[in-house]
């Protein structure tokens, strides 16, 4: 920590790049050595791949759906704004599928109900994306997830924080956007809609289809 005049304590510069070498670390060995600067399209991966990636290159701090085929370079993309978030050392960044999130909500309600188990506490809740910290987020594979109304409620609440507190949001998926729709509203067709919508918020959408 270091005392900022006024200001009380703060954490310093070499623990902030502490945390940023501990996150790093957590890129898998395949996309290591992605970096957004160094990046080079393939299109045999997909025609459009060079303008995707001209488009994150061109905004890394801005919110993107990244939609289409398997093997298009959605995670590989998401890898490379995700080191860029970390590096740019402004937020705290998270990675994770939907299907993890989920499943942390799921063990806190487990650890709830069960007195033999300490208390758990997710990575990722509404609550605390509404402190005034920034966030940069990458949820990959966000219809992976088994989509109950439990997940679908916690998805939006988690969205709606993103939106009312301008966080980053990266997201990416198999489906087009109207089947996404689609995907969410079989859970409960009151978040189905809504979540599309504050996905679409303020996001550029790549399609890779
Ligand atoms: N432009 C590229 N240069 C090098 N490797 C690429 C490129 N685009 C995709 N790949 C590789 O193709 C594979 C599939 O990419 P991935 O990002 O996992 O696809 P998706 O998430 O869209 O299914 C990965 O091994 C990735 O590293
Ligand atoms: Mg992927």
């Amino acid at each position: 920590m270091e005392i900022v005049s006024g200001h009380g304590a703060r954490h310093c510069v070499c623990a902030k790049r502490k945390r940023a070498a501990a996150l790093i670390a957590k890129i898998p060995e395949r996309f290591a050595n992605v970096r957004l600067e160094t990046l080079v399209a393939d299109p045999k991966r997909h025609l459009k791949q060079c303008e995707a990636i001209d488009a994150i290159r061109a905004n890394p701090s801005g919110n993107f759906i990244l939609a289409g085929r398997f093997g298009t370079g959605k995670t590989m993309m998401m890898w490379a704004l995700y080191r860029a978030a970390v590096e740019r050392m402004e937020s705290t960044v998270i990675h994770a599928t939907l299907f993890e999130i989920i499943e942390e909500f799921r063990r806190q309600i487990r650890a709830s109900q069960n007195p033999d188990e300490s208390a758990y506490s997710p990575r990722l809740e509404a609550v605390d994306l509404k402190r005034g910290y920034k966030y940069s987020l990458f949820l990959d594979d966000i219809d992976k997830a088994r989509p109950s109304e439990y997940a679908a409620e916690q998805f939006f609440a988690i969205l709606n924080a993103v939106y009312e507190h301008g966080h980053q949001l990266v997201v990416s998926t198999n489906l087009p956007i109207v089947k996404l729709r689609d995907h969410f509203d079989r859970a409960d067709e009151r978040y189905g809609g809504g979540i599309v919508r504050r996905l679409l918020d303020g996001a550029q959408t790549i399609e890779l289809f």
